[in-house]
């Protein structure tokens, strides 16, 4: 039984399924990496909840959660350029193990910032995992310690990625139909 898909989809990229699968893939090498270990998951509000959720079901070893979120002032172009912190982690990081969870990496400049800025805090170690990963259109490198899918040069939305802050909730990965972004434009 399938419902149909939403105006704003034009195909699905990554099923429910397919996504649980690499989520259980990528939270057992975290757990393999850190084991022995405590480690905080940072997520990056909102698009990260979904996923981390997910990863932090499925890591074997004791996890804290925190979060954080940003605004970043973009040019037309979508993402990139200034980004500051909106609201900050509630608790320290000093002399932890921590993972900086993410929905999407695309030029970098997020999360470049978000790595300097963490790294400042005197944690113990300081990781990168995204759900997605673009880095096609990568200005600023970053390093990724874990991934679950490279994507192409496309707009996507759903598992915690939004368009105008709808989408969010699809259970699958999907291409925003075009059509509906250069309307907006
Ligand atoms: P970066 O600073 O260019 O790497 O931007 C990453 C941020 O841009 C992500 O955290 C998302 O919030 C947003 N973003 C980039 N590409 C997409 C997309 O295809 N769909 C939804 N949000 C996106
Ligand atoms: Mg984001």
């Amino acid at each position: 039984m399938s419902l149909p898909l939403p105006a704003g989809v034009e195909r699905v990229l990554f099923t429910e399924e397919q996504i649980h699968e690499r989520v259980r893939k990528v939270a057992a090498e975290i757990s393999e990496r850190y084991r022995g270990r405590e480690l905080k998951l940072v997520g990056v509000l909102k698009g990260s909840v979904f996923f981390l959720t997910q990863l932090a079901r499925a890591i074997e070893i004791p996890v804290k959660i925190d979060f954080l979120s940003i605004s970043s002032f973009s040019s037309k172009s979508g993402s990139a350029g200034v980004v500051r912190i909106a609201k900050d982690l509630d608790d320290s990081i000093e002399g932890e193990d921590v993972l900086l969870v993410e929905d999407i990496i695309d030029t970098g400049f997020t999360i470049r910032y978000l790595l300097q800025t963490l790294a400042g805090r005197g944690p113990n170690s300081m990781g990168l995992c995204t759900l997605l990963d673009r880095t096609s259109r990568r200005i600023v490198q970053v390093p990724v310690d874990f991934r679950c899918f490279e994507i192409g040069d496309h707009f996507v939305i759903g598992c915690g990625l939004d368009y105008k802050q709808l989408y969010r909730n699809l259970d699958y990965i999907a291409v925003m139909n075009p059509e509906i972004l250069k309307k907006s434009v």
